[in-house]
């Protein structure tokens, strides 16, 4: 089985979100389950790859057919755990982050970047039983294979699989950049509606041999009005086709017990070590240490209205009467920025914002704060829930998408639970949880047990690389 997977990131190369953390560990755990199966990643090559960690060797040279002419490609290789390749060209040069500022600049770039993935394949004479792509960036390549299919043999015989991680970004503003580069809308009788016939997602959403999402709940979720985007209709008459698999873990990344950026190794048989990183935490952040056990509140997020962390301050603020603290880390929406900070300024001795991507002190919010807010207005899977549970970091969160189908609320099964599940996206029902948390908290003993109970799931990529390797097989069969 040769399987190509095309995606915007993925780690350790790049990363901005989850999508980078499952295309970086999918391939490698399915890799480990099918060690004969000839696996192969495409990335962009984004500007700032560390060049001296990963130095990148060339491996071919082609064009791109575009309607002002074709367009010179490079593709690179460096060593890792399997075949990654990087492909270059002046598209992919106009950016050099992964994602531009608004999504509707990215259109060329990616367009470009999955047609040049199809040449790269023709150019080596590696004919992909199974092209596995991610989200609208690399969905324009399942297009092109369902175009290609019936005149160029190249293509027959290749099933295509497209995962979305995240439905409302289907690449809007891309249209242009599709049809410059050759791919024409969606046929009347297509079944999408006539908005979508020309975006991205869409297009690969209809050429795609299998779609899946990243958890059970998100794919019921997509064919109701109010997830689906518009597309609900469409979805839900392609529904055959259409798959939950929830995602996985790197479990050997993302272990206390041998995490190099958690200062005091643990592990649920020796939660002990923990408290000193709950101290480490207040020191590092500027937090005082209050007298008695004091509840720190951690969140780590993109902030977009997706993730729901414009609720923290109203939910915070219901809360003033309970003694807590809280550490928050946060990088995109400037508005949701600047409460954040009002937040910081109102409670000096409470809350501590730190603004930025930092991966290091993400690991460090996960291994010593006690609870992770998460109120997601959706969440297609969420992987902060499973990181958070593994270093003992006890879930608020809405119930909703991956988060449903992760979490095991409290008041639902006390012996079985993991965290808890609030019913709506809203400040009340946060802070609500929340005193509901406390109450546990304040029983070192139980709230020991929900701790160990989060830390022991398993939360590996297993289960989840078998389901892709059958849904492989069924398809190239
Ligand atoms: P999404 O992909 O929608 O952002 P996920 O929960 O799937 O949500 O994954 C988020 C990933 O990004 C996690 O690995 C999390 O640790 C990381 N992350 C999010 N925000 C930050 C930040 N400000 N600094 C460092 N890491 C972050
Ligand atoms: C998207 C989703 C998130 C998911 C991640 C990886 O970024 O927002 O829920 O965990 O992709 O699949």
């Amino acid at each position: 089985m040769r399987v190509m997977f095309l995606a915007a990131e993925a780690v350790p190369f790049f990363k901005v979100g989850g999508l980078g953390d499952v295309v970086g560990s999918l391939p490698r755990a399915l890799q480990a389950l099918e060690p004969d199966w000839d696996i192969r990643l495409v990335l962009p090559l984004h500007d700032h790859l560390d060049r001296e960690r990963f130095p990148l060797e060339p491996v071919a040279a082609f064009t791109v057919p575009h309607r002002n002419g074709p367009i010179l490609a490079e593709a690179y290789t460096t060593a890792w755990d399997l075949p990654v390749y990087f492909i270059s060209g002046a598209p992919i040069l106009l950016e050099s982050s992964v994602y531009a500022a608004h999504p509707s600049q990215d259109g060329p770039k990616y367009a470009y970047f999955s047609l040049a993935a199809l040449e790269l394949a023709r150019t080596l004479g590696w004919m992909p039983d199974v092209l596995h792509a991610h989200d609208w960036h690399t969905a324009p390549a399942v297009y092109a294979v369902a175009l290609r299919r019936e005149h160029a043999p190249f293509w027959a015989h290749t099933r295509t699989v497209l995962t979305v991680h995240n439905l409302p970004y289907m690449g809007q503003g891309a249209g242009p950049a599709l049809q410059a580069f050759g791919l024409p809308p969606a046929p009347d009788d297509s079944g999408l509606p006539e908005w979508a016939r020309v975006l991205p997602l869409p297009l690969g959403l209809w050429a795609a041999d299998a779609i899946t999402t990243v958890s059970p709940t998100y794919a019921r979720e997509i064919l109701t009005p109010e997830h689906g985007c518009g597309l609900e209709a469409f979805l839900r008459a392609r529904a055959d086709r259409l798959t939950g698999i929830l995602n996985g873990l790197d479990t050997t990344s993302w272990d206390p017990a041998q995490d190099p950026e958690v200062p005091h190794p643990f592990s649920p048989e020796d939660l002990s070590p923990r408290e000193e990183n709950r101290q480490a935490l207040r020191d590092e952040v500027g937090l005082p240490h209050p007298a008695g056990r004091v509840p720190i509140l951690g969140a780590v997020s993109r902030l977009t209205e997706q993730k729901g962390m414009d609720l923290l301050p109203a939910a915070l603020s219901r809360l003033e009467a309970y003694p807590w603290q809280a550490v928050l880390l946060g990088a995109g929406d400037e508005e949701i920025a600047t409460a954040w900070q009002a937040l910081d300024k109102r409670y000096p001795e409470r809350v501590k914002v730190i603004l930025g991507y930092n991966p290091g002190l993400a690991r460090r919010i996960y291994a010593g704060a006690d609870m992770l807010l998460i109120p997601s207005r959706y969440e297609p899977c969420g992987l902060v829930q499973m990181m958070a549970m593994r270093y003992g970091c006890v879930p608020v969160a809405h119930e909703t998408g991956g988060l449903a189908d992760t979490v095991l609320d409290y008041d639902l099964a006390p012996r079985r639970s993991t965290g808890f599940l609030f019913p709506e996206a809203t400040a009340k029902s946060l802070a609500f949880a929340l005193r509901r948390a406390f109450a546990v908290f304040a029983d070192p003993r139980r709230w020991r047990a929900l701790q160990r109970r989060g830390m022991r799931r398993d939360f590996s990529w297993q289960a989840s690389a078998r389901a892709y390797a059958q849904l492989y097989r069924a398809l190239a069969r």
